[in-house]
């Protein structure tokens, strides 16, 4: 899946994604009125991936309600990322979204540069639940909990958001992290700290998804420093039932897609799996040696 944040916003570009490979797109992620997000610098490549507060700028539930049904109109899979600024605010904001023809919605509770929306209420088990609560009364699409991983535990974040009535999770989010100028002697983001994506996030979001995997039932999708078929299957071994794919596609293009899959199924022919479930969670299992 093309994760949130990353040509999301667009009907054209969502549409181009699934058409290059990606079995599912997540919108932006948006909220009632929409924001104009943070000054610039709000973006910067570092080591490893991309630093970014870009403060979730979005256009708003009734543009995004016009992208979403364009995206199902063209016969692609969409699934949208909400947010807001009380339980109210989620439950609008996915409301329109089913209306509007979302498969599913994913809650962003977990955007670690806008205060209120975002990790303080994925680093409370107390509040995930609420959220979760209020969104499953409004909507009957599934209900999947994108988490952060600036937790000390993260499962038990995740056994909230299953108490709760989710029907999946999605992790991991960005990682906090900070850059500095060296000649200004200042932050670089306008932001000061921002959200760390791309190839160093990777064994965290491994460790995250395979850590969920022992404490819920519900499915975990995977995401976190993808860039290559390699990459996705170790989410999968880790317990992931499906994966997303964001940075990469900002730094190779929607092309990645198709090699991800490519390589997944040369993988799986060659180790003769009959199917890619046979490889979620094997990471789990006792190894039996000879
Ligand atoms: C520029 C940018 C914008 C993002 N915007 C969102 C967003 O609106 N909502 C969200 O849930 N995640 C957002 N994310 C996080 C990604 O969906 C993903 O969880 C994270 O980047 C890790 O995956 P990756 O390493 O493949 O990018 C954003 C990431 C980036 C790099």
């Amino acid at each position: 899946m093309l994760a949130s944040g990353i040509l999301g916003v667009s009907s054209e570009l969502m549409v181009r994604a699934a058409r290059s490979g990606a079995g599912a797109v997540i919108t932006k992620s948006f909220n009632r009125n929409g924001r104009e997000g943070y000054h610039n610098p709000s973006f910067v490549q570092v080591h490893g991936g991309y630093l970014n507060a870009l403060g979730i700028p979005n256009p708003g539930m009734e543009e995004m309600r016009d992208e979403i049904s364009a995206v199902r109109k063209a016969g692609v899979r969409v699934i949208a990322s909400v947010f807001g600024f009380d339980d109210q605010e989620y439950s609008d904001a996915a409301k329109v979204a089913e209306e509007a023809g979302a498969l599913a919605v994913e809650l962003n509770v977990s955007c670690p540069h806008v205060e209120e929306v975002g990790i303080e209420i994925g680093q409370s088990p107390r509040r995930v639940g609420e959220v979760v609560k209020a969104v499953k009364r409004s909507v009957g699409v599934p209900v999947i909990v994108k988490l952060t991983p600036n937790v000390t535990s993260i499962q038990q974040i995740g056994k909230a958001a299953e108490a709760a009535g989710a029907d999946a999770i999605s992790a991991v989010n960005t990682s906090l992290g900070m850059a500095i100028d060296l000649e200004a002697g200042r932050p670089i983001l306008a932001g000061v700290v921002g959200g760390l994506s791309g190839p160093a996030l990777h064994p965290i979001a491994v460790r995250c998804v395979y850590q969920l995997k022992e404490a819920v039932k519900i499915p975990v999708v995977g995401v976190g420093g993808i860039s290559d078929w390699k990459d996705a299957l170790e989410l999968l071994m880790a317990g992931a039932s499906a994966v997303q794919v964001g940075t990469a596609v900002g730094y190779r293009g929607v092309g990645v897609f198709e090699e991800i899959n490519r390589g997944l199924t040369n993988y799986l022919a060659d180790h003769r799996y009959d199917s890619v479930r046979e490889v979620v969670g094997i990471a789990h299992k006792e190894q039996v040696t000879a």
